[in-house]
């Protein structure tokens, strides 16, 4: 049976597809809704209320509503500060549809408006988000998958001025330099469980859903940006089930303010 859940039927896709599709609702209504002096439990019930109006059972996991520098707290819940002016807001949730769940990040400037240096730190999680999920194919293994990704994520954070190359020329190879900044994996499996069981030694096949959830935690700067899609591994590639939600920095500028 755990074998026969990584792979996913046509039934089982769609339902997930349904799932991707009303989280992809909740967050167009945050995105209308986030405004400063907002409190994050606020917008947690903007996203509920979706859900049930749309006959979702509910959230698939405790949804991270994270404003500032709670974005660097891995799994916030609590959910009941105020988002404020400047601030980011990480927001993590997904409905349950049928019984299969769907899991999505976004992160979005509370006053509609990144500054530059949040800009810089969110287009580069895209960037590695984006060359992670080519990766992403039939026949990929997991563990060469996650170093190819630091690699990726390496250079970012060289370029952002994070790491320097003499950090990682020292690095401790079990723990690499960049795991200061991105210290939790990039994918795990979906499905009936929003971390779905699979063997880690097991290459990812045609019919896994996995998600791709590249991030970047700066506490010192008080804030974090992480995005995660939900990818179906296909006969030759892949498909981002949340390839319809809003995700490049100026769209969702452009939706906040509009
Ligand atoms: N929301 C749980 C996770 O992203 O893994
Ligand atoms: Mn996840
Ligand atoms: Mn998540």
């Amino acid at each position: 049976m755990r074998q026969l859940r990584a792979i996913k039927s046509d039934i089982e896709v769609n339902l997930t597809q349904k799932a991707c599709d009303i989280t992809r609702d909740a967050f167009n209504r945050v995105l209308k809704f986030i405004k400063p002096g907002v409190m994050e439990y606020e917008v947690e019930a903007e996203i509920i209320h979706e859900f049930i109006r749309q006959a979702a059972t509910g959230h698939g996991y405790n949804p991270i509503i994270a404003s500032g520098n709670n974005a660097n707290i891995l799994h916030y819940t609590d959910n009941n500060q105020e988002c404020k002016d400047g601030e980011l807001i990480l927001l993590d949730f997904g409905a349950e549809y049928a019984n299969y769940n769907a899991d999505m990040t976004r992160t979005i400037p509370v006053n509609g408006k990144f500054t530059p240096r949040q800009k810089e730190v969110y287009n580069s999680v895209l960037y590695v988000l984006n060359e992670s999920k080519k990766l992403m194919v039939a026949g990929a293994i997991w563990n060469t998958y996650h170093e190819q990704v630091g690699e990726l994520m390496t250079e970012q954070l060289i370029k952002l001025k994070l790491i320097s190359s003499t950090d990682v020329k020292n690095q401790n190879p079990s723990y690499p330099a960049y795991k200061k900044y991105f210290m939790h994996g990039t994918s795990h499996h979906l499905g009936i469980d929003v971390h779905d069981f699979a063997g880690r030694y097991t290459p990812f096949a045609e019919g896994n859903i996995l998600t791709c959830e590249p991030g970047i935690y700066i506490p010192e700067e008080g804030f974090a940006v992480r995005l995660e899609n939900d990818i179906l591994i296909t006969k030759d590639g892949n498909y981002d089930l949340m390839g319809h939600i809003p995700i490049i920095a100026e769209e969702i500028e452009e939706i906040m303010n509009a």
